[in-house]
């Protein structure tokens, strides 16, 4: 199957600052891709690419089949959007709002209404859906977003931190429904977010976004392959035993050697105490493993549990993070060594490529600032020309009074 999104070697510069550099991406119908990357590391500007809000300084992008830096809006039209701050006309309500979308996007009236109600239940906004979107709190507004980029039946959504207002028990629900989206009726999902435990319940795939550049990508499986194996966290579990007290267990694992760090958790049982170990890079864990055991036998206590944690993303990410630094660093100075000035190096930081990451490989080059190992650095407030506001559609202001543009006006403003 053709995928949604395909972008070949996309970058992005403002001025020095390489804000997306070299992206190669693919998003398949039927997943959900999950950019994850730390404020500044160019998700919503790859996302503004991929809708023709802002133009390439190179590379290509195709989404739904269309160059959309060519053909803006027929890409808006086939692809939901819900931008990283929502804004919809304040004096008309929740289902006017979508009404709106559905007929600048050409839906017929009694086709609109129904589909309207659909998505206003989905995002569990059908008792606010008619009062004036003024009155709504910040998650209700991030719901309707969701909701407007459902009302015109995309093929793909493009959701740019979908979930930051919303409350844990909604973020579940909007979770749910994308995962319901995908099985139900094929739709891909790319969305970003810097909040690692929602990309890992939802995403089927992960792309690793740091300083402008993918440095890993895959599913958490294969993520975990590339990132993950270097130190093994353990958990032990221990049946509780009167005589003996739980810290004098944890001072004993944490003398074993090879464990860097033994810590407890709490669990509802309370005839059962629970560690988590983590084995220190390098250590052999079967060795581990034994002392552990070993220990456990010598002090009279029973075991009840040893097992092997898949690494967390937030591992993953921390690991992928710091070794594109370390790589970021030394190719700068084998820059300085040749006599070049580390910023020679721009055009070609792409060249460290993981061995073992098969065809899900892990590209790590360095930052994107040259010679600069730290990250990205702050926006140029002076620089910052994005479109302030964007919808799926022609732009709506945040305000009381509507602007005096209709159906049918331009493109949003483009920067
Ligand atoms: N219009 C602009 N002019 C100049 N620099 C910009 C502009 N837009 C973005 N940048 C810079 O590009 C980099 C990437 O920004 P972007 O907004 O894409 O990050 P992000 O990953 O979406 O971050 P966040 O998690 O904070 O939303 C940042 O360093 C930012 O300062
Ligand atoms: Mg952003």
């Amino acid at each position: 199957m053709e995928p949604l999104v395909r972008t070949r070697n996309l970058t992005k510069r403002y001025d020095d600052l390489v804000a997306v550099d070299g992206l190669d991406l693919e998003v398949r119908p039927g997943e959900i891709f999950g950019l994850l990357g730390q404020n500044g590391a160019g998700k919503t500007t790859t996302i503004l690419m991929l809708l023709g809000l802002t133009e390439p300084t190179s590379g290509e992008a195709r989404v739904v089949g269309l160059d959309p830096a060519r053909n803006p809006l027929e890409v808006k039209r086939r692809v939901g959007y819900l931008p990283d701050s929502v804004g919809f006309y304040g004096d008309l309500t929740g289902r006017e709002n979508l009404r709106y979308t559905a007929r600048l996007n050409g839906i017929d009236r009694a086709e609109a209404d129904a589909r309207i109600v659909e998505v206003l239940g989905q995002v569990d906004l059908t008792n606010r859906a008619d009062t004036r979107t003024d009155t709504y709190s910040r998650g209700m507004l991030q719901r309707l977003g969701i909701a407007d980029a459902l009302v015109k039946d995309p093929a793909l959504l493009i959701l740019d931190e979908p979930t930051t207002a919303i409350d844990p028990i909604g973020v579940v629900e909007i979770l749910d429904l994308l995962r319901r989206l995908v099985r139900e009726h094929g739709l891909a999902v790319l969305l970003s977010s810097h909040l690692l435990g929602q990309v890992q319940s939802v995403c089927d795939r992960i792309g690793i976004f740091a300083a402008g550049q993918l440095i890993g990508r895959g599913s958490l499986d294969q993520l975990a392959r590339q990132f993950g194996e270097e130190a093994a966290e353990l958990t032990v579990g221990v049946e509780a035993d009167r005589a003996t007290d739980p810290s004098a267990v944890e001072a004993r694992l944490q003398a074993i050697d090879g464990v860097a760090r033994a810590t407890r958790v709490s669990t509802v049982q309370d005839n059962e105490w629970t560690w988590h170990i983590r084995v220190r890079a390098g250590a052999p864990e079967p060795a581990v493993r034994g002392a552990i055991l070993r220990m456990l036998a010598d002090s009279s206590l029973r075991l009840a549990d040893l097992s092997r944690q898949p690494p967390s993303l937030e591992d993953i990410y921390r690991r992928a993070v710091a070794r594109a630094r370390l790589d970021g660093a030394q190719a700068a100075r084998s820059a300085a060594d040749v006599g070049k000035p580390a910023g020679a190096t721009a055009t070609s930081r792409r060249g460290a490529t993981d061995s073992r990451g098969g065809r899900e490989h892990a590209d790590v080059g360095d930052p994107r600032r040259a010679g600069d190992a730290t990250g990205p650095s702050p926006r140029p407030a002076s620089a910052d020309t994005r479109p302030r506001k964007s919808t799926g559609m022609p732009s709506r202001v945040k305000s009381r009074h509507r602007p005096q543009r209709g159906p049918g006006a331009g493109p949003e403003t483009r920067p």
